[in-house]
């Protein structure tokens, strides 16, 4: 057979070949072997990392330590001091898992346990702050919003509870405020006293330790029994994978006016659907903010050698987005930009923002002195992988303040300022260290040896067929006479042999298919 011709069989067989596996079965291969892994049916790797998460992410928290307290008392601004970090490890569990196979739904109770560590670059715990008292602020917004009325009593047990503080900072160890708790002494006999400690109680900002009672920031969160979530396990539709379609056995909260804020849209931020775009937004419900989020694709990035998108929230503008309206405290008072009230969702009177104020109106950054917002410290920054849909490592940060607003009723609060007082923020970390990247990692070195090897073999294969057709036309007459002379010498030798004719059939036939 000439060379042309062979070279242009041998070239079409591996483009046919190229397209059909490299570039219809192959991918149909990894996206029906992803569908089949990432989903929470029992069974899957995934469900049991779900579940219980099998490493700890790191939990850190700073501190606002106020340093001028007399001097806001009496109407200057504040300048606060961040302290910190504070680490914890945080371990995530799901606990009363309860599947439903007809809805494909799984059920459970997330819990968080938080074990205090010290990593290089950590604080010990032991160094006093001061700190606006969260109860005395608390409260004191609480009554003036609910019971303006009542903010006179107020003040008397303040005074009989704090036994007659000179300001509203409260001064302590920092592991007392954040886990141990913080003396309050309820073992008072006026009425306006006992008043106030009953309703901390109800409202369990109280725990009893021994023979006393305490308060502290973090205590109540820990190794407790969250809400209850129902989620899709995804393996009826990859796209619902982790999708939470009840929260408190509930489709919608009974927090904000509208319909489309009480929504519950996408996971729990552990897990995400397979197979998206990779510049589709990454939807979170966040019990604590009472709201969905939407991490957005920022641009491409790499982590560990994985090809991933690098995504990023943020909290919005109510007082200018119509959609975001409904987060506003009353349809009259708006907090500016980066900035929710979650009174409504939690029933404490606090803001939740970026710390340090970061991508907020600067209005607040302006109300307190001390603070430096930087894009790298204080933004929350996910790297995503969308095919398997893995977070590979994430850094979710939040800061919690409290407004300070004057009111003649109560003593302490007649000289204030208004401004919003940061009182801590948290930064919650994740990434996936070499023993679950280099799974992933797998599957990317099989993807890029196929699509590497598929384009050179498709570029290969039109190669030949362009060199066949040069050799074909342009050698044209030396290529045609050359064989005939060959065939005649050979025949003239030996005779026809079969298996020399048969090999000319075969590939003329095997050309003719083509
Ligand atoms: C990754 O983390 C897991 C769980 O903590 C641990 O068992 C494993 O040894 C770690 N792998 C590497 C390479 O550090
Ligand atoms: C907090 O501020 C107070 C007053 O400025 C100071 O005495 C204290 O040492 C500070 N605490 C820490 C941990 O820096
Ligand atoms: C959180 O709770 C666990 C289990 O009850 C306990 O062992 C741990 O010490 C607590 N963490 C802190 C920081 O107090
Ligand atoms: C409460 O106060 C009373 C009177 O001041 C005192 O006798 C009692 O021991 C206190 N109880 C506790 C638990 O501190
Ligand atoms: C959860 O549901 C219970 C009972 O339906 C309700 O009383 C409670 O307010 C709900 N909590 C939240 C945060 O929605
Ligand atoms: C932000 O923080 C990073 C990391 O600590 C630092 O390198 C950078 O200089 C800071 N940027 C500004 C504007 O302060
Ligand atoms: C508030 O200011 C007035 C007048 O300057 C002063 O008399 C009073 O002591 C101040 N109150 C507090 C709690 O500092």
């Amino acid at each position: 057979m000439r060379f042309p011709v062979k070279l242009a069989i041998g070239s079409i067989s591996a483009f046919i070949f190229i397209i059909l596996v490299g570039f219809v079965l192959f991918p149909r291969m990894i996206t029906s072997k992803v569908k089949g892994m990432v989903n929470l049916a029992p069974g899957n790797e995934i469900r049991d990392m779900f579940i219980k998460v099998p490493f700890a992410l790191s939990f850190k928290i700073y501190l606002f330590n106020v340093t001028n307290p007399m001097e806001i008392q009496s109407g200057e601004k504040p300048i606060v001091k961040e302290v910190g970090p504070f680490c914890y490890e945080e371990w995530k569990e799901k606990m009363n898992i309860e599947d439903k196979e007809e809805d494909d739904t799984i059920s459970y109770n997330q819990k968080d346990t938080y074990l205090k560590k010290w990593w290089p670059g950590c604080r010990n715990g032991q160094e006093e702050v001061t700190i606006p008292h969260p109860l005395i602020l608390g409260i004191v917004n609480t009554v003036a919003r609910q019971k303006p009325g009542a903010l006179s009593l107020i003040n008397k047990a303040i005074k009989s509870i704090y036994s007659d503080p000179s300001s509203i900072f409260l001064t302590a160890k920092v592991d007392d405020i954040l886990f141990d708790g913080v003396v309050i002494n309820c073992n008072v006999s006026d009425f306006a006293g006992k008043a106030l400690c009953g309703q901390l109680r109800t409202a369990e900002a109280l725990t009893k330790v021994g023979e006393v009672e305490k308060f502290s920031l973090f205590s109540s969160k820990n190794a407790t029994l969250q809400k209850r979530i129902k989620a899709y396990r995804g393996k009826k539709n990859h796209r619902d994978v982790g999708r939470i379609v009840e929260y408190n056995s509930s489709k919608m909260m009974d927090v904000w006016p509208t319909e489309e804020c009480n929504s519950i849209e996408g996971t729990d931020g552990t897990i995400f659907p397979p197979l998206t775009k990779p510049g589709e937004g990454l939807f979170m419900f966040s019990p604590d903010l009472c709201r969905s989020l939407i991490a957005f694709f920022v641009r491409k990035s790499t982590y560990d050698g994985i090809p991933c998108g690098e995504f990023t929230a943020d909290l919005g503008d109510m007082s200018k987005n119509e959609k975001e309206k409904c987060y506003c405290s009353t349809p009259e008072t708006c907090l500016k930009k980066g900035m929710m009230d979650l009174y409504k969702c939690s029933g404490i009177p606090i803001y939740a923002s970026f710390p340090h104020f970061y991508n907020s109106d600067t209005s607040y950054l302006k109300g307190v002195g001390g603070l430096s917002p930087n894009k790298t410290k204080h933004e929350i920054k996910i790297l995503f992988e969308s095919i398997t849909g893995s977070p590979l490592y994430a850094r979710k940060r939040l800061q919690f303040s409290m407004p300070l607003e004057s009111t003649q009723k109560v003593e302490l609060f007649k000289n204030f300022t208004g401004t919003v007082l940061p009182i801590f923020w948290i930064e919650e970390g994740v990434g996936l260290n070499r023993t679950y990247t280099g799974q992933l990692k797998s599957l990317f070195t099989l993807t890029k040896v196929v699509k590497v090897s598929k384009w050179l073999i498709l570029i290969g294969s039109l190669g030949g067929l362009a060199a066949a057709g040069y050799l074909f036309f342009k050698v044209d007459g030396r290529a045609d006479i050359t064989p005939v002379h060959e065939i005649r010498r050979h025949e003239s030798k030996s005779g026809s042999t079969v298996n020399g004719a048969g090999g000319h059939v075969l590939s003329g036939n095997g050309l003719e298919k083509y």
